[in-house]
């Protein structure tokens, strides 16, 4: 067991676990933020997506302690900011969500996304949402993505 601080949703927290815990499980099991899922534990699915210093990670295959004094945030924050309430609402709009489990993980990847490219083409979002979805929802995802940026867009100052 290792003791270790972690600086979740801008908040200092203290945990004590297993040196090689991955983060998902930290999150979800020692920290109560349930909002980030467990798909495949190998990298592959992306239902884990959080960000680390504002980009993508899946957190699953990253022991939780290599990521002490990094800034991670989770899908529980995300309404925290412009671009993640933008996302939320465009979600709705599109009724994006079906079963509904692997949206915080495309959440989380399509604001990445956004704040790297304010606009982003079709080929930026597939090169980018590589998270799999059972139920399908890519086309949705897509469309909710350039909702959200054309949203934003109408709201930045000119
Ligand atoms: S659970 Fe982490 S990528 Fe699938
Ligand atoms: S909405 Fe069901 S797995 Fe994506």
């Amino acid at each position: 067991m290792k003791t270790f601080e972690l600086l979740v949703n801008g908040e200092k927290r203290r945990v004590r676990a297993e040196a090689d815990k991955p983060l998902l499980w930290v999150l979800r099991e020692d920290l109560g933020l349930s909002g980030t899922k467990f798909g495949c534990g190998a990298a592959h699915c992306g239902a884990c997506t959080v960000h680390v210093d504002g980009a993508p990670m899946r957190c699953c295959v990253v022991p939780a302690p290599a990521l002490a004094g990094r800034r991670i945030t989770t899908i529980e924050a995300l309404s925290g900011e412009a671009r993640g309430r933008a996302l939320q609402a465009a979600w709705i709009a599109h009724q994006v969500p079906q079963c509904g489990y692997c949206q915080s993980g495309m959440l989380m990847a399509a604001a990445a996304l956004l704040a790297e490219h304010a606009t982003p083409s079709d080929a930026q979002i597939d090169a980018a949402m590589t998270n799999l979805c059972r139920c399908g929802t890519y086309p949705r995802v897509r469309a909710a993505i350039h909702a959200a940026a054309r949203e934003l867009a109408g709201s930045r100052p000119s």
